[in-house]
């Protein structure tokens, strides 16, 4: 078995890199596009009951070398017009794994079952967008929602759950633990952190919506804290996200205890190259630590303490 190869609840990717949803995830060539450029697999944009156009412009910042603020607001064509990108992405072999988000338990596990339909590998809630009103952290930093919404999607499909954790909170161990007892397959960890920019002559907030969530080099500790202190809480496999743009952030994650990771900010530099950079550089860093498979490595650095 190649060493990059990696299982996630029973689903195989050709390696662990994956596009992170809502990079590149609009259309169903992007993520096509991501599959040829070496993706091990991509998630798609979230996408919601209804057609969103999400908030007014500037809807994304770049600060600096430190990474991005985004408040898009989920833009998104809807359920009903999303499939076709889907079969589109799979036509091309994309390994696809479908995010979505709702406002309450029902809407998720509505959409769950319209998702499980296109023909996804696993399913990615997203419980932790940090700007949109009624969606994702509003709702996904309590422990009783993150049950109440994991539950009733397992109970809606057969597919591997995925729960996408807010680090927006003070104990995300706790909401990790509430997702699990629901029977959540896996955890993704982290989405953005919510932040804020200030433009000094204008005196107003950058981003039109106001707050936004950062991610990029900046989040990067932030999530590897996220992964260590998840895999010390549950049993279930991590899928870690944050800042990931090198072959050694990703081993990190891994050894912190992620499965998988998931690739966002970094492709907007990066480009069609990164991919086939982090397989390349991973599998050398495998082989320096003396690791013949890539669940070896998974936790390694609990092991060494
Ligand atoms: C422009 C933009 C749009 C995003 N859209 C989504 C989304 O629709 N759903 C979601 O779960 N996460 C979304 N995210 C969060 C990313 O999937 C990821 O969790 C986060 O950016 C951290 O990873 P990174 O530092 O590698 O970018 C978005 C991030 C950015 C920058």
């Amino acid at each position: 078995m190649d060493r990059l190869s990696t299982e996630v609840a029973g689903v195989r990717f050709r390696n662990p890199f994956l596009l992170a949803s809502g990079i590149w995830g609009e259309t169903g060539a992007a993520l096509a596009r991501a599959h040829r450029d070496g993706a091990g697999g991509v998630v798609t944009k979230s996408i919601g009951s209804a057609t969103r156009e999400g908030y007014p412009n500037p809807t994304v910042e770049q600060l600096g070398s430190w990474g991005l603020l985004n408040a898009m607001g989920l833009p998104n064509p809807g359920m009903e017009h999303y499939a076709a990108e889907i079969a589109l992405a799979r036509k091309e072999g994309a390994t696809v794994v479908g995010s979505i988000f709702g406002g309450d338990a029902k809407e998720f596990a509505t959409l769950a079952r319209a998702m499980e339909q296109t023909g996804v590998v696993a399913l990615e809630l997203n419980l932790s967008c940090p700007h949109a009103k009624g969606y994702g952290s509003e709702i996904g930093r309590d422990p009783a929602i993150v049950t109440e919404v994991v539950r009733a999607v397992k109970q809606a499909v057969r597919l591997p759950v995925w729960a996408k954790l807010t680090p927006n909170t003070h104990d995300i161990g706790a909401l990790a633990e509430a997702a699990e007892q629901a029977g959540a397959d896996a955890i993704s960890a982290i989405n953005t952190v919510r932040g804020l920019a200030i433009d000094p002559e204008t005196m107003r907030p950058v981003l039109a919506h106001g707050f936004g969530g950062l991610s990029g080099p900046a989040i990067k500790p932030i999530g590897l804290a996220c992964v260590w202190q998840i895999y010390d809480r549950v049993k279930v496999p991590i899928v870690g996200i944050g800042g990931i743009s090198t072959p050694e952030d990703a081993f990190e994650y891994l050894i912190a205890g992620a499965s998988a990771v998931e690739v966002g900010t970094a492709l907007s530099a990066g480009g069609d190259a990164l991919f086939g950079t982090l397989s390349a550089g991973l599998e050398r860093l495998l082989e320096h630590h003396g690791f013949s498979t890539l669940a070896e490595a998974v936790g390694a650095s609990h092991r060494v303490r």
